[in-house]
């Protein structure tokens, strides 16, 4: 069925609509969290089973300390033991894990563990990468200011990429958001420049192998032309 379909080398994800999955079921938010924690390998392993070689997945953005401190912290407490349950995974199946993000806001123990996965599979060729504590809009100011900082006047597009989280992995293709919502939400904007994007009503939790293969079906009928005819 997927012979044919041309393959995105970078997925991203936003990964969106968890509170009103747990809504919709008369459960707490943060209950619709750990159901959206929990669907995180099943869509990575799809998508490399796919022949996708990079995935990239918003878990917190920089916006995201506005919600209250209860659910703020059941996510932090979910990412945590997400990297602790998954690192066993990563290693069996070769998948190096990037962290994209401010990390100085974190909390110790989930730093610490972020190191701990990123160092144990850092000489991995696939890549997930997670976006925690992040946002593009400080992620292309950081880079500006540490430019700045080595004594640089100019710098080249290549050159600027060396300062981005995303600095060893090619743009996105393909960017997929869950839950009906049509925005980019402050998600890898110089990574994205020229993805393709696909929405779908689905809601996180429930954006399974099948949602995974019709994007990028959908993404197999693009034509993409950079700029050219
Ligand atoms: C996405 O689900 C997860 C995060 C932003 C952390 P939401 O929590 O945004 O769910 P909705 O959009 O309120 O349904
Ligand atoms: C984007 O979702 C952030 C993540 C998925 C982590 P939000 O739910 O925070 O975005 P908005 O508020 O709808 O733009
Ligand atoms: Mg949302």
């Amino acid at each position: 069925m997927t012979e044919n379909l041309s393959i995105p080398r970078h997925v991203g994800f936003i990964m969106d609509g968890n509170g009103r999955w747990a809504k919709q079921k008369n459960k707490p938010r943060n209950f619709g969290h750990k159901k959206g924690a929990e669907n995180v390998e099943k869509v990575v392993s799809a998508c490399f089973k796919l022949g996708v070689e990079y995935i990239s997945l918003y878990a917190f953005s920089t916006e995201n300390w506005a919600r209250p401190e209860q659910e703020v912290n059941a996510i932090m407490d979910l990412l945590q033991k997400f990297l602790v349950k998954y690192k066993k995974t990563l290693l069996t199946n070769e998948i190096r894990l990037i962290v994209s993000g401010d990390r100085t806001r974190l909390n110790d123990a989930l730093i610490e563990k972020i190191l701990d996965v990123e160092k144990e599979t850092s000489h991995f060729s696939k890549v997930l990468n997670i976006a925690i504590n992040y946002g593009a809009k400080q992620e292309i100011l950081s880079a500006v200011n540490a430019i700045l900082k080595d004594g640089l006047e100019s710098v080249t597009e290549t050159q600027f990429e060396d300062y981005l989280y995303t600095k060893d992995i090619p743009p996105i293709d393909l960017v997929v958001r869950t839950s009906g919502e049509q925005r980019i939400s402050n998600f890898f904007l110089w990574q994205s420049a020229y993805a393709e994007f696909y929405f779908t009503d689905v809601l996180w939790p429930d954006f399974n192998e099948q949602e995974v293969e019709k994007a990028i079906k959908s993404y197999s009928l693009r034509n993409r032309r950079f700029g050219k005819l």
